[in-house]
């Protein structure tokens, strides 16, 4: 990263943008929307982009970027870039190559920073993660601490800048960091974190560690029907949010945002929309008072939209502990 402007200084030495574009996209949106709003998201100013292996839509990152990188719009080393390893690339003979595939997609000599998706190996499988005869993933044993010594590798190799995780659990967590022979920390936990899941304990930890949280759903989640609970409450509706929005002349979407980036953490934020894209940006233009950070923080009640259902049965599922 060339400018520190609103950047976060991350364990080992680089710098993290302070606000993130998300990437994921549900299966019925073409892929050709994701290209277009990368494009987009390039052109307005975001230079933290946030992709994975899983949701395919690496490629069609990779050709804005080189496109922007062609047209002279930005650099190499003015980008952000991050993917993830997917849970069934855990073995260690698979992290490597599954990297070197996302750089392909990407058209990158290195990412930014490298996550482990999940804490929990699913059944390997470069290209896929097999199913068993009831639809659920079958899970593998591998131990992510084993994992975690292919991305120092990577690291060492100048394919990745950082490395870190992503929902891990606070225990996980410290079993990393106690790993014998640890050679680097990861330098961020990525975890869903917004107004009705602050994670203030697992955040309380991290800062302790020097580790950042990197927040997804940051803006109550695509509501994906495939992933999230129709049901379940929509956060930019919330009352209380609306109210603090109101107060403040912002939208309910930039006061959700505010309220992590002023907590220390690095929010994301997905969208197909220009207008959106360029509102997010404004997150660094305003400051909540004491008495509105005092207000949101009452909006709290330990509400997860996406529980990784389809890992349950793993003992290493991140989300049956407290934090
Ligand atoms: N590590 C993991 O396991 C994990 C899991 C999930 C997500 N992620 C990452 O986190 C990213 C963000 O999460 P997410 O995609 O679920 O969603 P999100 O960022 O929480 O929310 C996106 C939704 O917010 C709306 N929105 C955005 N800006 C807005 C604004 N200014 N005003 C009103 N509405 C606004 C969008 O609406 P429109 O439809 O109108 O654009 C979209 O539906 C993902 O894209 C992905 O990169 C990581």
């Amino acid at each position: 990263m060339s400018s520190k402007l609103h950047c976060v200084k991350l364990n080992d030495g680089h710098f993290i943008p302070a606000l993130g574009f998300g990437t994921y996209k549900p299966k019925e949106v073409p892929k050709s929307k994701s290209l277009e709003a990368a494009h987009l998201a390039i052109d307005v100013g975001y230079r933290h982009i946030d992709t994975a292996s899983a949701y395919q839509v690496e490629e069609e990152i990779g050709q804005a970027i080189q496109s922007k990188i062609k047209a002279g719009v930005v650099k190499r080393e003015d980008m952000f870039i991050t993917t993830k390893l997917w849970c069934s690339c855990f073995r260690t003979e698979m992290v490597r190559p599954a990297l070197e595939k996302s750089l392909k997609n990407l058209q990158l000599d290195y990412v930014d920073l490298f996550l482990i998706h999940y804490p929990v190996p699913i059944k390997s499988s470069v290209d896929e993660s097999p199913l068993d005869e009831k639809g659920k993933f079958l899970l593998d044993t591998v131990d992510f601490c084993d994992t975690w010594e292919m991305l120092e590798k990577c690291k060492d190799a100048g394919l990745v800048k950082s490395i870190g995780v992503s929902n891990f659990n606070h225990k996980q967590l410290e079993r990393l960091l106690n790993k014998p022979g640890l050679k680097y920390k990861p330098v961020c936990n990525q975890v869903e974190c917004h107004l009705y899941l602050n994670q203030s304990k697992l955040l309380d930890y991290c800062k302790s560690k020097d580790i950042v949280l990197v927040a997804y759903g940051a803006l109550g989640t695509q509501r994906y029907k495939e992933w999230v609970d129709q049901n379940s409450p929509v956060l930019l509706d919330d009352p209380i949010l609306c109210d603090v929005a109101k107060k403040n002349k912002r939208s309910p979407a930039l006061i959700a945002l505010r309220y992590l980036f002023q907590r220390g953490v690095v929010p994301l934020a997905q969208s197909f929309k220009e207008n959106e894209m360029r509102e997010n940006l404004q997150v660094f233009e305003f400051q909540l008072s004491p008495e509105d950070m005092k207000t949101l923080d009452g909006l709290n009640k330990n509400f997860r939209y996406l529980s990784a259902e389809f890992l349950a049965d793993h003992p290493e599922y991140p989300f049956s502990e407290e934090y």
